[in-house]
């Protein structure tokens, strides 16, 4: 497994696990949690379960099992470009979740830089592995 996935798929196991621990304070809030404002959670939950999770691992699995060699070319992609997608998509995750608690007039301003460094980290993702998308050597 190249390194940009081991530390991409890595990173996706630490955001299930910060995802599902806000997810369950969440939830025992709905039941009485103290007079914590817990809600500042929903969020960062939202944010680290769909992209630091999700999206995390599919890349990090896609850059490890998409076919690496076409007809006597290798297509696998700089590895500079993948490291780039994934500390975009890392910064992205924090700015787009912490955007969406910060005070008033930071908020947008935060949550927009965040979604930038996101949607940059998939236009760099799917550059790197668009010639990937094609049958292995097996197929041919
Ligand atoms: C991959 C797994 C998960 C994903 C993608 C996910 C995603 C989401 C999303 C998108 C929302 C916002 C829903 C809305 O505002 O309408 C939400 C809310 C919530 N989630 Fe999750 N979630 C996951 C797992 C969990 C787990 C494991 C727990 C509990 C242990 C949990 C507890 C909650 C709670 C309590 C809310 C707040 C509901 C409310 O608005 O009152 N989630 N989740």
């Amino acid at each position: 497994m190249p390194a940009p996935s081991r530390w991409a798929i890595r990173a996706a196991l630490v955001y299930l696990l910060l995802g599902f621990t806000a997810g369950a304070v969440l939830l025992a809030a709905k039941g009485g949690l103290g007079s914590v404002p817990w809600r500042v959670l929903h969020p960062l939950h939202i944010e680290w379960l769909l992209v630091g999770w999700t999206a995390q691992l599919t890349m990090g699995v896609a850059y490890w099992i998409f076919p690496r060699v076409s007809l006597r070319r290798d297509v696998s992609g700089s590895p500079r470009m993948v490291w780039l997608a994934f500390a975009m998509l890392n910064v992205g995750i924090w700015l787009a979740g912490i955007g969406a608690i910060a005070p008033r007039p930071l908020e947008g301003t935060v949550t927009l830089l965040g979604r930038l460094c996101e949607v940059s980290a998939a236009v760099v993702f799917a550059r790197v592995m668009w010639p990937r998308v094609r049958p292995g050597l097996a197929q041919m």
